[in-house]
């Protein structure tokens, strides 16, 4: 609490009196809440399924993973699952066959409850599309074919094999205006073109690909007045891989073909994901209530193009070029001049599209183990833009693998049972807007937010040779650890075997850990149920790979197995990898989590957010009135002390804690040789810690949401609001900075304060 008398002298006194409110905070939470805690402890130890343990003759920890990367480093099976996912596209809603295909797999690994789940959504489906530079009286000057080249060698790429290159969700439309380009399509971007007098009202931009998600590019350009889009992938965004470089194009070489076009969605993933009728509930029936969806899709049409073929229709722009050096890409016989052109030359953008309710499928099974009220779960989707050998198939064809693996150690140990169950999940409708996960966690979200310990995800499991790790900070050190037991699959350049781990270590990634933002069906769980997630995946990220043709018609089985990962090594190693981590989270007593680097991780992001605040808020009187009592209206400052305080203190409990869970494990492994009573006693404390951590995430939900997209409860983490894929941190703290919004920003510090503060109470009790 902070007193008046105590508010003056904070310069000075800083370091005891911040210890002195913290506690004196925590007090306040801790009574009540630890009554309450302790009862319900109490009451459900007696009917807990943790004392199965106590007759359970289990097999040892590394019986388990020498079993499991045994039959994988045997055998590998990859090239055979991603052959047969990769026969046909199917887009999302589309292809039953596979799923059923999926279905029929699981069964034979072994998994029991195998299901086809399927909802009801509000899906569109490419129909026409045009693209032409027409004169004033309507003159066709150049028209696109908007189509891919066939491959010669690789019958799939042959058109009558491809979907058609739209957007997903893409408004219809028919539009004829003059058109300029708007760089990367971000809200910096148009802005800089507003406040340069750029006209783009009635207008068509045209953006390249990067940097941001592409549903949102079309968003801004929307909000400024812009009446379509054309996307293209610029060369000067390949890393060097490119032809002026001096690298062949695919398939004779590693850059990228000139006519590939990245499809895609263009719903706003940022305000949430899922069908776009029924935000928040499940689609779970074809009359389910639902909404209008024109909050989270475009009205106007947008349309992707390749390099190629957009080059004609940028070469009639004049006027000026811009000075900034991130303005210009490498087309080659393009200067980048922004326009826009006059009516003497426009676009004509035409998109027909077919929206319906549609059923999708999602293909569940799982591996019961003995306690039935925890559960880990990993998910993967199916659907795709086209044949898909990286997106995702990839990941479906790791993810057999992994059942595989775990098959095997069934067989090697006829009496295994992980001790948690495993969900294995295979979604539809993951490119439209992560629908299928997002519809079914919504329709399981009592039962998911009561039973679910974590959640990984892998979707691109290979398009390069870089490991990508997007973690939520209590998987870190478990992930690092698992990363030792694994052979990274290529030699160094001085041809030493290295070890996934030292690869991550000293490769592209330098260490570097991600943190989760959207883009893949992670997004529900850890952002709207508040379960640690994972999203792992090797990725190009140098110019020593093929550059990865993302959703393109050329990201085919053909690129794999001759560019990408022949030998379909990465994929064996993914499977390896992830099976590992898999193996811990479900099978070692205490929940591997590590809550000192969440700790840590928080005050990291909490001190960045304080950098973006502006410097006359600190000593602002804010309305703070929570522990006021004996005062009120503390400055901004006080209250950031305060979280300082309280953060360190939830640091200095997690280390406590982290050892103690530690110790614990430790005796656990000693398993054989503890008394009956000495095995009651851990498994009492097992249960305690275990209840601990699974709810940990949980508690750093804000039911209230995030302003304009309340589906976002995270308070640390959400798909950044301009960005989508990129993570935001602190949210709400940082968007009310942004929006210069003070009382919000103290609002948001108090929130974050007090969880804090209830979490801290936790670790302690
Ligand atoms: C996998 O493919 C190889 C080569 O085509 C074949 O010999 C093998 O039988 C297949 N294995 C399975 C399990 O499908
Ligand atoms: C595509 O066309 C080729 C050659 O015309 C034909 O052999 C093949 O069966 C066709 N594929 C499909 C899926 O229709
Ligand atoms: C689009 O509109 C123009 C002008 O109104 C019209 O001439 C053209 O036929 C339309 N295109 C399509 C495909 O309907
Ligand atoms: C850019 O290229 C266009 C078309 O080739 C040309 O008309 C224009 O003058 C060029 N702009 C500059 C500043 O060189
Ligand atoms: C954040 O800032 C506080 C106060 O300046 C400091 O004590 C703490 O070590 C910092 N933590 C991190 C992770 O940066
Ligand atoms: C603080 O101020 C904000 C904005 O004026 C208001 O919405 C909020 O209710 C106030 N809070 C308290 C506790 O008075």
């Amino acid at each position: 609490m902070i007193g008046a008398d105590e508010r003056t002298p904070l310069i000075e006194e800083q370091s005891p009196r911040k210890r002195v409110n913290v506690w004196r905070y925590i007090s306040l939470f801790s009574v009540g809440f630890a009554i309450l805690y302790l009862s319900h402890q109490v009451a459900f130890s007696v009917v807990s399924p943790y004392w199965k343990l106590l007759l359970h003759d289990s097999v040892s920890f590394v019986q388990m993973e020498e079993a499991y990367i045994k039959t994988l480093q045997e055998t590998n099976y990859a090239r055979n699952w991603s052959l047969k996912y990769t026969e046909h596209p199917h887009l999302a809603g589309t292809a039953l066959g596979l799923a059923e295909w999926t279905q029929t797999q699981f069964k034979e690994f072994g998994l029991t409850n195998v299901e086809i789940k399927p909802y009801y959504v509000y899906l569109s489906f490419p129909m026409d599309h045009l693209l032409s530079v027409v004169s004033k009286h309507g003159k066709v000057l150049y028209r696109a074919s908007l189509e891919e080249d066939e491959i010669p060698e690789d019958p799939s790429s042959w058109r009558n094999n491809s979907v058609p290159t739209f957007h997903g969700y893409s408004a219809s439309g028919n539009v004829t205006a003059p058109f300029f380009y708007a760089n990367y399509g971000r809200k910096e971007d148009f802005e800089k073109l507003a406040s340069d007098g750029i006209d783009m009202d009635g207008k068509i931009a045209i953006v390249r690909y990067g940097y941001i998600y592409r549903g949102l590019k079309v968003k801004f350009a929307q909000e400024h007045g812009c009446v379509g889009v054309v996307m293209y992938l610029d060369p000067g965004d390949d890393l060097g891989v490119t032809p002026a470089n001096g690298f062949k194009q695919y398939p004779e070489g590693p850059a990228r073909h000139e006519s590939s076009v990245q499809r895609g969605s263009v719903m706003y993933l940022s305000y949430g994901p899922g069908d776009p009728t029924t935000p928040g509930y499940a689609s779970n029936s074809p009359d389910v209530e639902r909404q209008d969806p024109y909050k989270v899709l475009p009205c106007i049409p947008s349309l992707p193009i390749s390099y190629r073929e957009v080059l004609p229709i940028l070469q009639q722009l004049k006027g000026p070029i811009p000075k900034e050096k991130e303005w210009i890409g490498e087309l080659p016989g393009y200067n980048y001049s922004i326009g826009p052109t006059d009516i003497s030359t426009q676009l004509n953008l035409y998109n027909y599209q077919k929206y319906n309710v549609t059923p999708i499928w999602n293909v569940l099974g799982e591996i019961k183990g003995i306690f039935d009220d925890e559960v880990v779960i990993i998910g993967n989707h199916r659907d795709s833009w086209a044949g898909s050998a990286g997106d995702p198939n990839s990941g479906s064809a790791t993810m057999l693998e992994i059942i595989r693996g775990f098959q095997a150690i069934k067989r090697t140990h006829p009496e295994w049972k992980p001790l948690r169950t495993i969900i294995f999940a295979s979604f539809d409708a993951e490119e439209q807007a992560l629908i299928g996960s997002t519809e079914w966690a919504e329709d399981m979200l009592k039962s998911l937010q009561k039973k679910v310990i974590a959640y990984l995800n892998m979707d691109v499991a290979v398009s390069g040779s870089a490991l990508m790790l997007g973690l939520s900070p209590v998987l870190n050190k478990l992930l690092m650890s698992t990363a030792k037991k694994v052979a990274y699959p290529k030699l160094t350049e001085s041809g030493k075997g290295i070890t996934l781990y030292e690869h991550y270590q000293t490769g592209p990634m330098k260490g570097q850990i991600d943190i989760l933002g959207s883009g893949s069906d992670f997004t529900v769980f850890l952002e709207h149920l508040g379960i640690p997630s994972l999203d792992v995946g090797f990725e190009t990220n140098s110019n020593k790979d093929p550059v990865y043709h993302y959703h393109s018609n050329y990201d085919l089985f053909y690129w794999m197995d001759t560019m990408a990962d022949p030998g379909f090594k990465f994929h064996n190693t993914m499977a390896q990898y992830l099976g590992l981590v898999l193996l811990e989270l479900s099978s070692r007593e205490v929940i591997n989590f590590d809550v000192t680097t969440y700790a840590t991780s928080i005050h990291g992001y909490f001190n960045d957010t304080l950098k973006t605040v502006p410097k006359e808020w600190f000593k602002k009187r804010t309305n703070f009135t929570l522990i006021h009592r004996n005062h009120d209206n503390p400055h901004f400052e006080d209250l950031v002390d305060l979280t300082h305080a309280a953060l360190l203190v939830f640091t200095k409990m997690s280390i406590k804690f982290d050892k103690y869970k530690e110790q614990l494990q430790l005796r656990l492994d000693k398993n054989d040789k503890l008394s009956f009573w000495e095995k009651v006693w851990l498994t009492l404390r097992l249960k305690h810690v275990n209840f601990r951590l699974k709810y940990l995430e949980r508690h750093f939900l804000n039911n209230a949401g995030l302003k304009d997209r309340s589906w976002f409860k995270h308070i640390i983490f959400a798909s950044g609001r301009h960005t989508g894929y990129e993570g935001q941190l602190l949210p709400a703290i940082r968007e009310a900075i942004e929006d210069n919004m003070f009382e919000d920003a103290v609002l948001q510090i108090n929130i974050l304060l007090k969880t804090i503060a209830k979490v801290t109470v936790i670790l302690l009790l």
